[in-house]
Parts: C-alpha cells; sequence; structure tokens
C-alpha cells in the first residue's frame, strides 16, 4: 500500500521556540498563502517540527467505524520511518475526523501521531488482529497471566523523538469485551494496553482523552524523559486495571493538567515484580506528577507499587484534587519485592469523599509465582505529605509498615481531614516511625515525633521541566 500511497503532503514547518508563538502562526499563514483553508491550519508542540506530514488517508485509511485500518497505520508508520533517522526531518501522521478501527500498531522515531479534534480510534474487537508479545523482563510474566501478553493498541520500542497529540481526539480501546472476559476468566494472554512506548527516550503524550482502555492506559517503561499533558481518560469506575498513567522503570517523567476518571490508580509509579524487577534493576525517578484531577472509587490517586522491585526514588506530585477516590497516596509494597521507596514528596492536596488519605501497605500479596525471595525486604522512607485538605473522609491514614522493616521518616504536616463520621481510631499504624505537625484528627503515637514546620521538598529543578517543546505549525489540504 506505502508504493502507490499518494505524494506526501510536505509541509513547510515552520520551528521556533515557545516564546516566538504569536509570531510563527503569522509565519506559517503567510507561506502557505491565500489557497491554504485557515481551518486547516494549526500548531503543535513537539521536541522538533516534523519536515514531512501524511494522512492516514493516503495509505488507504477508511473513517466509517467498521473497515480495519491497520494495514493503513501500519504502511504509514512504515513508508514514514524513512524520514526517522538523523537529518531525515521527521514526520508526522495526521487522523481526520472519523472513526478509525485498528489492531495494534507501532510508531516510530522523530515522529508525530496528531489526531484531529474529531478523530476517534477504535481498537480492534477481533481479537486475531492483537499480536501476542513477550512479557516485560521485569514482570517474568504478564500481569493477568502467565506468558505472553498482547501487544498494546499503540506501541513502540527504541524510539527518540515521538508524540502523540492532536485537538484532543480520541483514542478509544472499546474496553468492554476484554472486561467481560478478565471477569469471566476467559483470557488466555495478559490484555494489551491503550499506549506502551519501551527502551524510548523523549516521548510526549498531550491533548488527546483516552477511553475505554482494555487495562492500563499509558505505560512508559524503561524510558527516559517523558511528559504527559493535557491527557483526559475516562473509563467506567468499576472497569477492571485501568490505571491512568503508570511510568515503570522511567526516570525524568513530567505529568501534568490530567484529567482520569478510572476503575484503578489515576497514576502509578511502577519498577518491576519481585525477583524479576530484582534481576532488571531498572528503578523509577526523578518524576513529577502536578495539577492532576482524579476519580478513583476503588483505587488511589498516585500509588507507588505495588511493582517496585526495581526501586521508586524522587517523586514529586503537587497540587492534587481527587474526590470520591478511594486513597490519596497509596504505598503498596511486600517482602519479595525487595528494593525501595524512598524521597517521596507531596503538597497541596484537596480531597473529597476519601476511605483514606493516606494509605501504606507491606503486606500486598500478589507475587508473580512461589519463586520469589523471602529476605527481599523493601525498605520505605523519606516520604513527606503536607498541606492537605481533606473532607468526608472516612479514616484518615491506614499506614501498615513491615514487621521489623519499620517504614521510616515519615513526615506529615499541616493536614485536615475532616471525617464524615466520628470514629475512635482515625489514624490506624503498625510498623511506622516519623513526625508530624499541625495534623488533625491527631496522629498515631509512632508520628507524634515532634517536628517544627514543613516537610521536606526538594527546591531544585527537575531537569524534565526544562525540556523545551517547540512550537510548530502544520496544514493538511482540505479534503
Ligand atoms: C495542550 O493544549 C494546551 C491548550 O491548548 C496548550 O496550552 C498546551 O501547550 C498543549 N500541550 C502540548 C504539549 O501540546
Ligand atoms: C511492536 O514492536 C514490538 C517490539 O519490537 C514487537 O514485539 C511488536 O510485535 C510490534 N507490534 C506490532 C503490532 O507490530
Ligand atoms: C531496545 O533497547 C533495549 C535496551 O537498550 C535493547 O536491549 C534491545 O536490544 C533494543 N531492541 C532493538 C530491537 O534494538
Ligand atoms: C477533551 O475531551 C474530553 C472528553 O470529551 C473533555 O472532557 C475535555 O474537557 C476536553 N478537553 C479540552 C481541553 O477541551
Ligand atoms: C529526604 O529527602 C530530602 C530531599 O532530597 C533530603 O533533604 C532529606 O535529607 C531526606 N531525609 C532523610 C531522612 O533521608
Ligand atoms: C496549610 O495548608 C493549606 C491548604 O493547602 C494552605 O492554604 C496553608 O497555607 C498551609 N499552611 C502553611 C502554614 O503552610
Amino acid at each position: 500500500m506505502a508504493s502507490n500511497a499518494s505524494p506526501l503532503h510536505v509541509v513547510r514547518c515552520v520551528c521556533l521556540l515557545l516564546l516566538a508563538a504569536s509570531a510563527s502562526a503569522t509565519v506559517a499563514a503567510r507561506r502557505h498563502g491565500p489557497a491554504a483553508p485557515v481551518a486547516g491550519q494549526s500548531m503543535y508542540l513537539a521536541p522538533s517540527c516534523r519536515a514531512h506530514t501524511a494522512s492516514l488517508t493516503d495509505f488507504g485509511g477508511v473513517g466509517d467505524g467498521t473497515t480495519s485500518n491497520t494495514a493503513a497505520f501500519k504502511s504509514a508508520v512504515d513508508h514514514l520511518s524513512q524520514y526517522s533517522g538523523e537529518g531525515g526531518g521527521g514526520a508526522m501522521l495526521y487522523v481526520p475526523a472519523g472513526k478509525w478501527l485498528t489492531g495494534p500498531f507501532n510508531l516510530t522515531s522523530h515522529f508525530t501521531l496528531f489526531l484531529h479534534s474529531d478523530a476517534v480510534i477504535l481498537g480492534s474487537q477481533d481479537m486475531a488482529e492483537w499480536p501476542i508479545i513477550d512479557p516485560l523482563p521485569s514482570y517474568g510474566r504478564g500481569r493477568d497471566k502467565i506468558g505472553g501478553r498482547d501487544a498494546s493498541l499503540i506501541g513502540g520500542s527504541n524510539l527518540t523523538d515521538v508524540v502523540i497529540t492532536g485537538a484532543n481526539g480520541t483514542i478509544d480501546g472499546q474496553g468492554a469485551m476484554w472486561w467481560s472476559k478478565f471477569h469471566q476468566n476467559k483470557l488466555k494472554y495478559t490484555r494489551g494496553y491503550l499506549i506502551e512506548v519501551m527502551h524510548s527516550d523523549t516521548v510526549v503524550i498531550a491533548n488527546v482523552t483516552l477511553v475505554n482502555s482494555p487495562a492500563w492506559n499509558i505505560h512508559p517503561v524503561y524510558s527516559s524523559n517523558v511528559v504527559v499533558q493535557g491527557v483526559t481518560i475516562l473509563a467506567p469506575t468499576h472497569s477492571p486495571n485501568t490505571d491512568g498513567i503508570n511510568p515503570d522503570s522511567c526516570s525524568h517523567v513530567r505529568i501534568e493538567d490530567c484529567y482520569i476518571v478510572s476503575g484503578d490508580d489515576c497514576v502509578a509509579i511502577k519498577s518491576g515484580w519481585d525477583e524479576y524487577g530484582i534481576a532488571y534493576g531498572m528503578p523509577s525517578q526523578h518524576i513529577v506528577v502536578r495539577r492532576l484531577t482524579c476519580v478513583s472509587p476503588t483505587s488511589a490517586v498516585i500509588a507507588l507499587g505495588s511493582e517496585m522491585s526495581g526501586g521508586i526514588n524522587d517523586v514529586r506530585a503537587e497540587d492534587i484534587t481527587a474526590v470520591n477516590s478511594e486513597s490519596g497516596v497509596r504505598i503498596k509494597t511486600a517482602v519479595g519485592r525487595g528494593a525501595y521507596v524512598r524521597d517521596v514528596f507531596v503538597r497541596r492536596m484537596s480531597l473529597d469523599t476519601m476511605k483514606w488519605v493516606f494509605w501504606m501497605t507491606g503486606n500486598y500479596k500478589s507475587h508473580p509465582d512461589d519463586k520469589y525471595d523471602p529476605n527481599a525486604i523493601p525498605v520505605v522512607e523519606n516520604i513527606s505529605y503536607q498541606d492537605v485538605v481533606a473532607t468526608a473522609v472516612n479514616t484518615a491514614a491506614r499506614l501498615e509498615g513491615i514487621q521489623g522493616a519499620p517504614f521510616r521518616d515519615i513526615c506529615i504536616a499541616n493536614v485536615t481531614a475532616t471525617l464524615a463520621k466520628s470514629r475512635k481510631y482515625p489514624w490506624t499504624c503498625t510498623d511506622v516511625e516519623g513526625v508530624s505537625a499541625g495534623v488533625t484528627p491527631s496522629p498515631c503515637q509512632p508520628l507524634q515525633g515532634s517536628h517544627d514546620g514543613a516537610c521536606p521538598f526538594p527546591t531544585d529543578t527537575l531537569p524534565i521541566d526544562q525540556l523545551v517543546l517547540q512550537q510548530c505549525a502544520y496544514s493538511v489540504p482540505a479534503i
């Protein structure tokens, strides 16, 4: 298909720094002249502007919601990958308004997948369209089932500079079929994710809406320099394992301005599972989450773990809003996980209708198999929570460390939790150690160590906050 596709629409891409954004719009308009349809002109941000643009329809794509576009997506990416090399200029694949049914396909480097505001990419309901791929080495097996797993709807491996964006277009996993197979225990393999990028550097996912993923929504794994911004994620609150954004063995991640309603954790930071994660040894670190709004009645707003066997450190979260969620921040681990969760800093959370504001679990039982090391005891330390207001709370906190290996250096300051109903023990704590100041209701005894003022919160800027995206202009011909 690629060979007889119509010629690419080469777009004169105007690349300049964000600061010059207004100027660039003018320049783009002038260059395209009066013939260019104004409505078709738009701007996008990318690590580098793309020199080549093509539309999915150039590769035989049909946006009727019933025709499979798997071959069209594959030939489009194959064709555009000719520009993905050093000096190739990069390419953008434009997905026009329409409903584009497809099975899984992979992206390439120096590449942007751009969705029109009325574009909907629909996940195929034909299981034969979903290839089976190897389990992640740091998990040793699929998360649902032993052995391989279904590929993710949009995938990519060993990429540099890849962007999924648009004018808030939609990627709909049509997950109901998968959820029902999961509930009926009829899955042969682990469900695919909506987006999974592996072994990649510089990944931007921005201004798209993701709905009804078969399982996790966004899964960057073994990657660095990842930005997820302005993403809306919606899944029924009882759909199984529809986690929002799960950075897994990733460094330098920025998640901001996202709105997530889901059946599992809104954000879950992970790094591999028991002996497989320990052997792989790749941590998740230098991660910032800000301005997240979450609804997660059965899970956490931000979870750390439960798979954390490569270690998790330096996580910063601020300006977090949640309603009707199980817990604000939850640390989940177990004997056998090994590694550590350390240097976690959270401030300014506004929560309403919560089961627990804070939850730590040292006995989260799920293991990949029975070969885990009973001496692999995880270390949890240097955890700070401050400036939190929570209303309609069931229990302020449930903090359960590991016997003989208490979770330590916990600092909690300036937290007000208003209980929905008064209770005798608003805090339950075992095997934890720390300090607190200005916390209502009064914390459990192990956290009553006196403390003056604020808890630690790093003052340095993370490198991912300095990633510069360029403002780029594109235009597609009127169809
Ligand atoms: C997402 O859209 C918002 C609003 O239009 C814009 O300010 C922001 O720069 C966009 N982000 C990216 C990474 O494209
Ligand atoms: C995507 O790439 C991965 C890794 O190279 C591969 O295993 C998988 O089969 C590819 N998926 C598709 C749909 O081609
Ligand atoms: C992708 O990167 C990983 C980690 O660097 C490497 O082990 C693997 O061989 C690479 N795969 C390909 C297809 O280049
Ligand atoms: C994007 O679309 C979703 C779903 O329709 C909507 O809830 C959200 O407000 C939209 N975001 C923007 C920035 O328009
Ligand atoms: C916790 O982390 C902060 C920021 O990195 C650091 O300043 C502080 O010394 C750490 N505290 C402990 C007890 O490790
Ligand atoms: C305590 O937290 C509240 C809510 O975030 C904030 O408005 C207030 O400034 C904080 N107080 C101090 C002393 O930091």
